[in-house]
């Protein structure tokens, strides 16, 4: 039997290949684990209530694109937060992002672009949903780097003229999963002018939006907006997995332009799996809350003031801007996520698991992404041993 092609160069996903890295060898210390961007801290206290007053809607189809209320609840949040007021028919419900933006790719992607196969544009390292969507379309992945030397943040103006006339999408994760870095509006508005340069669609990942150091980023949205750029340039995407601490409710929304998100519904309903009905009330009292946002926040925050103390006077480490990992300078992540493992107990991804090979250069392989999702004193903890063992 055949298989397609178009996947076999894909390396194995991230977890299983640390798995196999270290899990042969026995850790050195009680475990901790720094490696998946699974949220640890309080769901809102709401959730159990409403799941159980809303069971019976296990027994209908959901709708498809989001109950009329849960979508209001979404516009409101995007009201709230970015100024900008989107209709209901520019908004639909995902279970969770990942499966949006995938599935945007699929519903947007054309067949050719400037008579030629379509690219797609991602940062590198970035979230692997990326390439996986540019494969299943057909279309050929662009890596970009997103290294030090480009403020972490893919420098897309510095491609060549073919390639940007050939793109159909460029992704783009603000803050950045794994480097933290925020895109500023002004990065975000070139963009959104290369985008209107070069006739493609910006795909914003901002599922990171709501956990910041010291001030909130800024949204694509609000940067289209106030720059009067096409809507259906852009699809927005959120979710409450980090906001709300809710990675297993699996609920999240794309923005797009009335066209755009016309196309995206429509594959939705032959295709889709909308989100369940009780699983779409919870989600709408979470859009309608902060209180719950702000106190994971500021959980963060002391995570990080945390961090800062453990690494004063070390040079080369900076704190994220958002998001919640480190992303830290190592000489190769692999080495040092093993040693940890077996010095320590402490649990950390290889940076090159995020990252692709472009030429001979790899910008993941010397770094390590630590993710400081436990309770404050399991992290304090693990970052204490991490930089006696790594860094001194
Ligand atoms: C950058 C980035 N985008 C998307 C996702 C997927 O989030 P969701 O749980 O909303 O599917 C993650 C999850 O880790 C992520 O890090």
């Amino acid at each position: 039997m055949a298989f397609p092609e178009r996947f076999s160069n894909l390396p194995d996903y991230a977890f299983p290949r640390l798995r196999k890295l270290l899990d042969k060898h026995a850790p050195g210390g009680e475990p901790i684990a720094m490696t998946i961007g699974e949220p640890r801290h309080a769901m809102p206290d709401f959730v159990g209530r409403i799941l159980a007053e809303n069971l019976a809607g296990f027994g209908v189809y959901p709708p498809n694109d989001g109950t009329s209320e849960l979508l209001a609840a979404i516009a409101g949040w995007i009201a709230r937060r970015y100024g900008v007021e989107l209709s209901q028919d520019r908004l639909m419900v995902l279970n969770g992002t990942r499966e949006g933006l995938f599935n945007a790719a699929i519903a947007l992607c054309p067949e050719e672009k400037a008579g030629k196969r379509p690219v797609v544009l991602m940062p590198n390292p970035f979230y692997q949903v990326y390439a996986v969507a540019a494969l299943a379309v057909g279309a050929e992945p662009v890596y970009v780097p997103a290294t030090a030397a480009t403020g972490f943040l893919p420098d897309y103006g510095r491609l060549p003229k073919d390639i940007l006339d050939r793109t159909a999408i460029a992704y783009i994760c603000s803050p950045a999963n794994p480097q933290g870095a925020v895109a500023s509006a002004d990065y975000l508005a070139d963009l959104l002018a290369l985008a209107e340069r070069h006739d493609f669609r910006v795909f914003a990942d901002e599922c990171y939006s709501e956990i910041w150091r010291k001030t909130a980023p800024p949204g694509l949205l609000a940067v289209a907006q106030a720059q009067g750029a096409d809507p259906e340039r852009v699809a927005v995407f959120h979710s409450l997995s980090k906001r709300s601490n809710l990675p297993g409710l699996r609920s999240g929304f794309v923005a797009a332009g009335l066209e755009a998100m016309a196309r995206i519904r429509q594959l939705r309903a032959f295709a889709g799996a909308p989100l369940p009905l009780p699983l779409q009330r919870v989600a709408e009292a979470c859009w309608q809350d902060e209180a719950h946002v702000e106190a994971s926040r500021a959980l963060y925050q002391q995570k990080f003031h945390d961090a800062a103390q453990v690494f004063a006077g070390h040079q080369g480490i900076a704190l994220p801007d958002g998001g919640f990992f480190l992303w830290l300078p190592v000489e190769d992540g692999e080495a040092a996520a093993l040693k940890l493992w077996r010095e320590t107990g402490v649990r950390v991804l290889p940076g090159a698991y995020l990252s692709r090979d472009v030429g001979d250069e790899n910008p993941g392989k010397g770094y390590i992404r630590v993710a400081l999702v436990a309770p404050r004193q399991e992290t304090q903890r693990g970052l204490t041993q991490l930089r006696d063992c790594l860094y001194d």
